[in-house]
């Protein structure tokens, strides 16, 4: 009997071991590999509602069209993807069909995951099945308005906008730069934040052959700044060191993370081996500035610095308001402290065209991720309880034309707009409880 049954789980264990490659059973290996990718891919950030349970979807997504909710991607055979083949899953990843054939919003980013290799796909399909618990809950189902509760339109939409094809390795190019490319332009969909949207909503471009390529897109009120590093790229004066860092802990010398991108590097960039993010930075490094972009000045010493050191300002002025809040982190010659305070001279928020977000993160303040290499989280205080709205606009009116800076000018009403958008509890979270 003993021997029988020693033989029976050998037989089994050699059987599981000639099915280890498939997706269907599959080993610990290519679980591993899959949630990796999940990670890269930051399945979690859209699929999980606030305060919810990983992978149960329910999370409100913005879109122009109104609210799509995100829906329930764990193993749940009844509220989730339980009963997906692996055919299906594929399908709704690279091309945004579901199981029952209707087309996906493209809020789902798919026209990126279209770039997914196989075995990748193989993997996140094993992770998914094998490695996340299912959830017996069902997310809210998206509700929108005619003509874009149609979704037999989105098929026209692919059409004209979607590009499906995985990434193909280019051979004159290295190890490095094409596991970068592949990061950036499938799992990382970062050409979904960073690359313009044209007419129809699309991204410009989903590889570095159009200029537009990551070269700075919206998502809701945060400007997602050009990360062309290459010769005349915005991001020329970073190094690969400098990006790779960024990247790991949201925060170099040059800068620190605010707004949507926070949520990036804390659920999926921090989890990166060094490899995958030195191989990024390599292939931001290789992409050009389209010449419209000016680079920055990294001198010191300039007239804003003096005048405010020299205290020769109006009572009322952006200057004044910067020496009483503002300098004493961030300094008279806003290059702050490297990883503690981030430098407003030359900041990409700070400089961005819309100036809503730099005008929440004053009246809001903001928190850094706290990551494996950076737990500190620190953080900016908000200011919206303090300044009024003419202030703040005056202020960010200053910022945007100090130092370095060349960004248009802000109006109270911008701000007022931006204050309307914060809870209460957060525009006075940081006021001091005195009676
Ligand atoms: C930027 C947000 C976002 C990210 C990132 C994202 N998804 Fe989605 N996903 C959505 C939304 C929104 C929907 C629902 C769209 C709709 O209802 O048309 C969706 C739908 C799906 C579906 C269809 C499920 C069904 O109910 O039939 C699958 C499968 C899926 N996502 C898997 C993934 C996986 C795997 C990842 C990571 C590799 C991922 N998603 C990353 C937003 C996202
Ligand atoms: C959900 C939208 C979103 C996605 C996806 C996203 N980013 Fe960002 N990213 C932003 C926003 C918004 C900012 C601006 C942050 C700030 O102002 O502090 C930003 C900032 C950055 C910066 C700093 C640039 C600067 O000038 O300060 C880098 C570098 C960056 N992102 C790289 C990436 C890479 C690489 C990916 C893909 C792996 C990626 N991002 C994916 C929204 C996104
Ligand atoms: C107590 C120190 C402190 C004070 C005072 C302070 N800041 Fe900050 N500031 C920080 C820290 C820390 C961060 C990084 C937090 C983050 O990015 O999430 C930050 C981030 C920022 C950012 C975002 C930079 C980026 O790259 O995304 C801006 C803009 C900014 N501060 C402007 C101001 C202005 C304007 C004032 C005055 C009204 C001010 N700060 C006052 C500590 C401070």
């Amino acid at each position: 009997m003993k021997t029988l049954i020693t033989l029976g789980s050998l037989l089994s264990v050699l059987s599981v071991a000639s099915y280890a490659a498939s997706p269907t059973n599959p080993d610990n290996q290519q679980i591993n590999q899959g949630e990796y990718i999940a990670r890269a891919s930051d399945c979690v950030a859209c699929h999980t509602a606030e305060g919810g349970k990983n992978f149960a979807g329910g999370l409100a997504i913005e879109s122009p069209f109104g609210k799509i909710y995100s829906t329930n991607i764990t193993p749940s055979k009844t509220h989730g993807i339980g009963n997906y083949s692996y055919a299906q899953f594929e399908q709704a990843l690279r091309h945004g069909v579901r199981a029952d054939g209707s087309h996906l919003y493209p809020a789902m980013p798919y026209p990126d995951y279209a770039k997914l290799k196989d075995d990748d796909v193989k993997a996140l399909y094993a992770y998914f099945m094998h490695g996340v618990d299912p959830v017996d809950e069902d997310a809210p189902k998206t509700d929108l308005s005619f003509p874009f509760n149609q979704r037999w339109g989105i098929r026209f939409w692919n059409w004209v906008a979607a590009d499906a094809s995985p990434y193909q390795n280019d051979a004159k190019q290295s190890e490095a730069y094409n596991r970068g490319a592949y990061l950036v332009q499938g799992p990382g969909h970062c050409g979904s934040c960073h690359t313009p949207r044209g007419l129809v909503f699309q991204e410009k471009g989903y590889d570095h052959k159009g200029g537009d390529f990551l070269s700075g897109g919206m998502i809701g009120i945060w400007h997602a700044p050009d990360l062309r590093a290459g010769k005349g790229g915005a991001l020329e004066h970073w190094s690969k060191e400098d990006i790779a860092e960024y990247l790991a802990t949201g925060r170099n010398v040059h800068s620190a993370v605010a707004g949507e991108m926070t949520s990036v590097v804390e659920h999926s960039l921090s989890y990166l081996n060094d490899s995958d993010l030195d191989a990024i930075a390599t292939y931001l490094k290789t992409l050009p500035g389209d010449g419209t972009t000016k680079a920055i000045s990294t001198n010191e010493d300039n007239a804003t610095t003096a005048k405010l050191v020299s205290g020769k300002y109006p009572v009322n002025s952006g200057e004044r308001l910067y020496v009483d809040n503002c300098s004493a982190c961030h300094f008279s010659n806003a290059k702050g402290a490297p990883r503690v305070f981030p430098a407003l001279d030359g900041n990409s928020l700070v400089n961005a065209q819309d100036p809503s977000g730099l005008i929440h993160v004053i009246l809001a303040g903001s928190t850094l991720p706290s990551t494996p290499k950076a737990p500190e989280a620190l953080a900016m205080p908000g200011f919206g309880w303090r300044l009024s709205d003419e202030e703040v606009a005056k202020l960010a009116t200053f910022l945007r034309s100090g130092w370095h800076n060349k960004a248009p000018s802000v109006s109270a009403d911008d701000v007022a707009t931006i204050r309307k958008t914060i809870p209460k509890s957060v525009l006075e979270a940081d006021k001091p409880n005195v009676e």
